[in-house]
């Protein structure tokens, strides 16, 4: 296969969205192959009574296709692409290389994940191989060729869609080609050991390294290992699963011209890759989500989930390629979603962008690890509430069709950078509630409360399109962010830090002299102690307000104090700031603000910022705008008990009707007006 991972890109660019169907795309993952053919039929009739237009298989059927190596069986799959092309619908093409053939494993044990603990795990679930192993790059790119060459040009297929989830559930592989793939990750980026020794700080615990072979993967020791080596090991393995991802698609480029691929991502999952480097490789950004189900605001964590999806794409139409009907079977407690909380939630995600909603899976699978999953189609068949509930949105979608294309405009971006979160999860942090996430959910609760249109940015992006950005726990703060937020901030922008950020540089190292490194200038001030509080400790702010989990010995320099702590370890001494630098303002929080205190304080921001906020939003109503050059949809999700009226002029979709003056939204509804 070495031609064909080498072989020149075609010259054909490939879509950036799929050429069918005309509307939204509805569907899910669809795996007929675990039962028999004779009830394939009756599936794509259910299909087509639901409004699904686009389906995605062969995800994890490597084995069927390929029983025996370099032996191939497409009879099944010609079978599949037939009756879907019979009817219209559209496939989404998977590669099966998330779950490798008992064939694979057995010829080439060594490709099999090591834990950081020494462990080869076992072939009978699915997952990664080692990224790292030539023996899995060489057989996913062949398997994936054949898929390319056989299909490729197939007037069903619309979308390829690349392994599963890369870096679920396993991401790190501790085996020996990793290693080996590690060392040359690391001469790239130091090139010389002096380099590497100094960026480490191998110095500490005598851990100096004099030949390249001497370097490991930072397995389990006995002790806290080095924490830039665990950090690098994170990046090298991120790009080691996107060399992975990118060997498959440049296979796909090549027999397939003009057919856009994905691979599906898990945007807020921290363990994840980074997807800012990713997004830039995929022609179309793909996402799962899964809601928390036992948390009662799982709905607000849904909107984050799907603004930081579309943030990934730039802005650009996106896939929900997958999320559940009902309950999932993963988690502890496998909360069933309740009557309208499917369309709520699939909605809610076309609200903030995303052009296709598609679900795990169309019908549930009766053995196996997922028995217990919902679907599209549960066990019990088509009287149930769930596949009444996946008619109506298949409708709904329909009636939504002119949404597709618009986009979502923000002025607010929160800075997402999965890096800095993977060195504060590293260990011997100064206390165990430092919580990067937990702070990142608490400034997005507070301004989807308020419906406050938000992005996800990265530190290092050119952010001078927003009035107001948000760096809830930026930890890891390197030089290109640090200059990108004083370039930001001195040129007219309003910034707000919380706690325990800009304290590493890019190597996890302290930044040299006082906290918070690259950013003391532009927040006017200096931390020389960080005086974290016990846990339960509440501490009174001088403006009003309490503060939990943190304080600091703050020491201003050109910041004015906005608020001082009345008590704790900090007592009479600075918890907020405020900073005017350049033409902007930077704000700084020294301590856990909650609920009120922060909503309060985040909404002195906003309109510091010169931006308008809803004079009064209704408790659990979503309000979401898509927008082109000529119209606009407001979206309204009703996630309340209660029925709520809403100003509003325009077309309703949902329900058919002109509005004029004021919109009724029924508990647990969804209202799109259309409007110029
Ligand atoms: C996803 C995965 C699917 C299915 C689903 C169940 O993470 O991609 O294949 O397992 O979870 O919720």
């Amino acid at each position: 296969m070495t031609d064909v991972l080498q072989g020149t890109a075609t010259c054909t660019a490939p879509a950036a969205w799929p050429q069918r169907p005309a509307g939204l795309c509805y569907g899910g993952d669809y795996n007929p192959e675990q039962w028999p053919r004779g009830e394939w039929a009756e599936d794509i009739a259910l299909m087509k009574a639901a409004g699904i237009n686009l389906v995605s298989i062969g995800i994890f059927s490597w084995v069927l296709l390929e029983p025996r190596e370099g032996e191939y069986d497409f009879e099944w799959l010609d079978h599949l692409f037939d009756l879907l092309v019979e009817a219209g619908i559209s496939v989404d093409l998977g590669t099966p290389t998330a779950a490798p053939p008992a064939w694979f494993w057995k010829k080439y044990p060594q490709a099999l994940p090591v834990t950081r603990e020494g462990v080869r795990l076992g072939f009978g679930s699915r997952g990664m191989a080692s990224p790292s192993s030539p023996e899995y790059l060489r057989a996913a790119t062949a398997i994936t060729g054949q898929l390319a060459r056989r299909y490729g040009s197939h007037p069903a297929l619309v979308l390829w869609h690349v392994h599963n989830e890369y870096g679920a559930p396993v991401s790190e592989s501790y085996d020996e080609n990793s290693v080996l793939a590690f060392r040359e990750w690391l001469q790239a980026r130091y090139v010389t050991l002096e380099a590497l020794n100094d960026a480490w700080g191998t110095l500490f615990w005598g851990q100096k390294y004099g030949e390249w072979d001497e370097i490991d993967a930072p397995r389990a020791t006995a002790s806290v290992g080095n924490q830039s080596q665990a950090l690098d090991f994170r990046r090298f393995t991120s790009d080691a699963m996107l060399r992975c991802f990118k060997a498959e698609r440049d296979v796909i480029h090549q027999y397939s011209p003009g057919v856009p691929v994905t691979t599906n991502f898990m945007a807020t999952n921290c363990l994840s890759p980074d997807y800012w480097a990713w997004s830039r490789e995929v022609d179309v950004v793909s996402n799962d989500h899964y809601l928390v189900a036992q948390r009662n605001d799982n709905h607000i964590l849904l909107s984050m989930d799907a603004d930081l999806t579309r943030s990934l794409a730039r802005n650009k139409p996106w896939m929900l390629m997958e999320h559940s009907t009902g309950a999932v079977n993963w988690q502890g407690r496998n909360i069933a979603k309740r009557p309208g909380e499917l369309a709520r939630n699939s909605l809610a995600h076309v609200a903030r962008g995303a052009d296709a909603v598609l679900f795990f899976q169309f019908r549930a699978s009766r053995y196996g690890a997922e028995k217990f999953h919902s679907a599209m189609l549960p066990h019990a068949g088509t009287g149930t509430r769930i596949w009444r509930e996946v008619l109506e949105l298949g409708a709904g979608l329909e009636r939504l069709a002119p949404v597709k294309g618009s986009t979502v405009h923000s002025r607010v971006a929160i800075l997402w950078d999965v890096e800095s979160f993977w060195a504060q999860d590293l260990e011997w942090r100064p206390s165990s509630d430092l919580d990067h996430r937990e702070r990142i959910e608490a400034f997005y609760s507070a301004l989807w409360n308020q419906q406050v249109a938000v992005d996800f940015a990265h530190p290092g992006d050119d952010l001078s399109g927003y009035s107001l950005v948000l760096a809830p726990a930026l930890y890891l703060v390197g030089d290109e962010a640090a200059a990108s937020l004083r370039d930001y901030v001195s040129g007219g922008g309003h910034l707000v830090v919380s706690y325990f950020s800009g304290i590493v540089n890019a190597h996890d190292t302290v930044a040299k002299g006082a906290s918070p490194g690259g950013l003391r200038e532009v927040l006017g001030l200096e931390i020389h102690e960080f005086l974290p509080l016990r846990a339960g400790e509440a501490v009174q702010l001088s403006a009003g307000g309490t503060g939990t989990v943190w304080s600091e010995e703050i020491h201003p320099g050109s910041a004015v104090v906005v608020s001082r702590y009345v008590g704790g370890p900090a007592a009479g001494g600075p918890a907020i700031t405020r900073n005017a630098f350049g033409e902007g303002v930077a704000w700084y929080v020294s301590t856990k603000l909650d609920g009120g205190d922060l909503a309060a304080l985040l909404l002195e921001v906003i309109r510091g910022a010169g931006l308008a906020t809803p004079s009064s939003p209704h408790e659990g109503l979503e309000v979401s705008i898509r927008s082109t050059a000529t119209e606009q949809f407001t979206f309204l999700i009703n996630h309340s008990g209660r029925a709520v009226h809403h100003e509003a002029e325009g077309f309703e979709l949902m329900t058919g009707e002109t509005v004029t003056g004021q919109l009724q939204v029924p508990a647990g509804a969804v209202r799109v007006i259309q409007s110029r």
